[in-house]
């Protein structure tokens, strides 16, 4: 049975945010022989799927999230023969790449933009959304910017507006034109010719906004502190019906090659992030990213409806996927502590799906404290009372104990934690009792278990501070995973059957290969797999 799996089902992706992983040349930021300087690491550690954040041309207003040229190489992160040589590199060790795409917007210094702006009847005008002003001279509609204010700039030399659901540096494409889509999928082509084994797609719920434009509604429980795009609800700008046409002939594509994949970026409830599957046969996204983990408060019954409401509502042959952080969001460990981190660890890598790791989870690092007058992201400079900045998330790479933890020898773009000198990678790697020893343990275990790789989730038990599963692929061990969410003590009883078995793994190490009858006692923040006897 384990052979109908393909490999993005069966492996574990690590998402690097490549200004942030390793520099080679010495100039403050990472690049792509830095990464590949550090491919034994990821091998060693168990990774086989590696996504990196975008490293196209850019003038970085996004930090590369604003893309100038599709098809070429950033020279902060090194040139194309520096890209062939990682992709080699990643495919001689048994591993895959997936790139970053970012579809729905390019920069405003993307030729396409230039030359869409600088008439209105050039040939690239309907490239991009482009809107008169509403009487009176106000904005096309109420829509808004993520990163403040709202979505529609006004362009002096045209005399109209231009819509972008980032920043004004960011316009969105229009998805309309097939013209778009042909260039677009032209790109990826390109990507997929040099062997590319996959793309995340950025904001994919974002690409197709409503034909009518028609105003958002009104959001009545904003309040200051909140991101000023909440002022409305995204019902018309985003998740419209006709965006599943398109993801459709992206993974259409895909499928003329062996083996690829393609990941959504999408913040959506359940009921509609499952659409993004594809709304007939499955001919959507392979993975749209499931970001509950991340979204979702840090309590033992919310998070297990959760899981079982995602098990529940997945297509028959969707599979699922389970996320704790990305360059977007607070660190798990700023989020929930270190000592829940561990438990959100055993837990990404014993649910049910293929899990992602966001790089420096693994060490347990943490977000970094960024001064005001150091803050470097727009979300965070375009905001600055709303405390928005991601920044924090996105600090170096902790590799070892000299002069800025062997990220660079030059002043790094961003600040890194005051506890490098003791939490890095050589520290953690000697520490039995260290979060990468535990990273290491847990992948090391799900890679080795047919129940923990395509088992089924079997919900056993939950209350106000544990939840209880079984993973158990038919001829093979079960294992029962017991997880206490909160510092203080609990026992574990169980509410069927009297399980028998042995502690495999634990989120203290000292517990491992201790028995279990009847109950179970569990410390504060404490976690065990069982492989189970019966
Ligand atoms: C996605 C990216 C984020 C970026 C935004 C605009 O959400 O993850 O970093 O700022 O899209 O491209």
């Amino acid at each position: 049975m384990e052979e109908k799996y393909l490999w993005w089902q069966k492996e574990i992706i690590y998402q690097i945010y490549p200004r942030s992983f390793q520099d080679s040349n010495q100039d403050g930021v990472g690049d792509l022989p830095g990464i590949i300087s550090r491919l034994d690491y990821l091998q060693e550690l168990g990774i086989k799927i590696i996504w990196i954040s975008p490293i196209y041309p850019s003038p970085m207003a996004d930090f590369g999230y604003d893309i100038s040229d599709y098809e070429d190489i950033a020279p902060v992160f090194g040139n194309m023969n520096d890209f062939d040589a990682l992709i080699k590199e990643i495919h001689n060790r048994g591993m895959k790449l997936i790139l970053d795409l970012v579809p729905n917007h390019t920069s405003d210094r993307h030729p396409w933009f230039i030359e869409s702006r600088s008439s209105r009847d050039n040939p690239k005008r309907n490239w991009y959304i482009w809107k008169d002003a509403r009487e009176g001279g106000s904005l096309p509609n109420n829509w808004m910017a993520a990163f403040g204010g709202p979505a529609w700039e006004w362009d002096q030399q045209t005399e109209q507006y231009y819509y972008h659901a980032f920043l004004k540096e960011q316009p969105d494409l229009n998805w309309r034109n097939p013209e778009v889509q042909e260039a677009m999928l032209n790109m990826m082509r390109f990507w997929l010719n040099k062997g590319v084994d996959g793309f995340r797609i950025d904001v994919m719920w974002h690409m197709i906004k409503d034909e009518q434009f028609r105003d958002n509604p009104v959001n009545p429980d904003y309040q200051s502190h909140m991101p000023t795009c909440n002022m409305v609800f995204e019902v018309y700008s985003t998740d419209q019906p006709e965006v599943h046409g398109i993801v459709n002939k992206m993974r259409q594509l895909m499928d003329t090659y062996s083996e690829r994949m393609m990941i959504g970026e999408i913040y959506l409830p359940i009921n509609k992030l499952i659409s993004y599957y594809g709304t007939s046969d499955n001919k959507g996204a392979h993975l749209p990213f499931n970001f509950q983990l991340l979204m979702l408060q840090w309590d033992a019954r919310k998070i297990a409806f959760a899981i079982t409401e995602y098990e529940g509502s997945l297509p028959a042959e969707g599979w699922p996927n389970w996320v704790l952080g990305n360059h977007d969001q607070v660190r798990i460990a700023s989020r929930i502590g270190k000592d829940q981190a561990r438990i959100a660890a055993m837990l990404l890598l014993t649910l049910r799906g293929t899990p992602t790791i966001y790089y420096g989870e693994e060490l347990g690092m943490r977000d970094v404290p960024i001064p005001f007058e150091e803050v470097l992201d727009p979300q965070g400079l375009n905001m600055p009372d709303k405390n928005l900045s991601r920044d924090p998330a996105r600090t170096p790479m902790q590799w070892d104990n000299s002069t800025n933890s062997g990220f660079t020898t030059a002043k790094p773009w961003l600040r890194l934690h005051r506890n490098y000198r003791s939490h890095n990678v050589e520290s953690e790697r000697i520490d039995k009792t260290s979060m990468l020893s535990l990273y290491k343990e847990l992948i090391t275990l799900r890679q080795s278990e047919a129940s923990l790789l395509y088992g089924h989730y079997i919900p056993i038990y939950t209350d106000q501070q544990m939840i209880a599963y079984i993973r158990q692929a038919d001829g093979h061990d079960r294992f029962l995973i017991i997880l206490n969410f909160t510092h203080k003590p609990c026992y574990f009883k169980s509410p069927h059957e009297i399980y028998n078995g042995t502690i495999v793994l634990s989120s203290s190490p000292d517990l491992v290969g201790q028995a279990m009858h009847y109950s179970i006692p569990l410390y504060g923040d404490e976690g065990v797999i069982i492989r189970l006897e019966n």
